[in-house]
């Protein structure tokens, strides 16, 4: 069985005092939940601060990026290692807004995913297509892609570790979610993806988000779906209030 993930992603938002706070009392309102996984990642700089207050919680916290060398001159980038540091054990690569607006690539994901798995953080990669891609019909093709080349190379085992956030572009931020047949279409086919990629051993071991404007109204529904493991959550994660509510989406 695959435990159900829910993810945090505050994007560039919080400093550390406003990161720690809201993680106080997200703790109390979770200190219940015990059959979903629970991930927050926070900027960088609030990182090390925010791991420090969920020790001994049911919280654990990643990196929303990282870069896959080890070391060396590369101004302003941060190592595997450098967050592996901070306390993380999951690290987010790929995010859309990552590959819209710094230039990432399925090539480098797939060399961020081999760094962050050389350092034993659990990685997240984030894929989906545009409107654009949608409305002409190659939605499919293009999750192939990134699927195939953000995974080349690596063993079974370090399959089974990788998590997938299936996100459309067109429903992050934007309020507009993808139904749930929609999005257990794409899932269902990722897992097949998998499955023809390894075995379905693999397949079945490994957890597919959505990711899209999740908030605790439509969560459950999402849920309900065979193929969805969890959520990547951008702004209904930032308040504790709804995010609680999003994590205990079966109560
Ligand atoms: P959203 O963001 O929930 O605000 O749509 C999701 C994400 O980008 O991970």
């Amino acid at each position: 069985m695959r435990k159900p993930l829910m993810i945090g992603n505050w994007k560039m938002n919080k400093t550390i005092s406003e990161a720690v706070s809201i993680v106080k009392s997200m703790k109390n309102a979770v200190v219940d939940v015990t059959d979903v996984e629970i991930l927050l990642c926070p900027a960088f700089t609030a990182l090390y601060a925010v791991n420090n207050e969920v020790k001994g919680s049911n919280i654990n916290v990643g990196a929303q990026n990282l870069f896959w060398e080890s070391e060396g001159a590369f101004t302003g980038e941060i190592s595997p290692a450098m967050v592996k540091d901070t306390g993380c054990s999951y690290v987010l690569i790929g995010h859309s807004e990552r590959r819209q607006y710094f230039g990432e690539t399925n090539e480098t994901v797939n060399k961020k995913v081999k760094g962050a798995l050389a350092i034993g953080l659990n990685p997240v990669v984030c894929i989906g297509e545009t409107l654009k891609e949608r409305e002409e019909n190659v939605t499919f093709n293009v999750i192939e892609k990134q699927i195939k080349e953000g995974a080349k190379g690596l063993t079974p085992e370090q399959a089974v570790l990788t998590v997938i956030a299936y996100e459309p572009v067109w429903a992050i931020g934007t309020g507009k979610t993808a139904t749930p047949e929609q999005a257990q279409k794409v899932h269902a086919f990722v897992r097949k993806i998998y499955a023809n990629m390894y075995k379905e051993e693999v397949a079945d071991k490994i957890r597919i988000l959505y990711g899209g404007s999740v908030n605790p109204g439509n969560v459950s529904n999402l849920m309900e779906q065979p193929d969805i493991d969890g959520g990547l959550v951008g702004g209904a994660s930032l308040e504790s209030e709804s995010f609680a509510k999003l994590i205990k989406y079966s109560k």
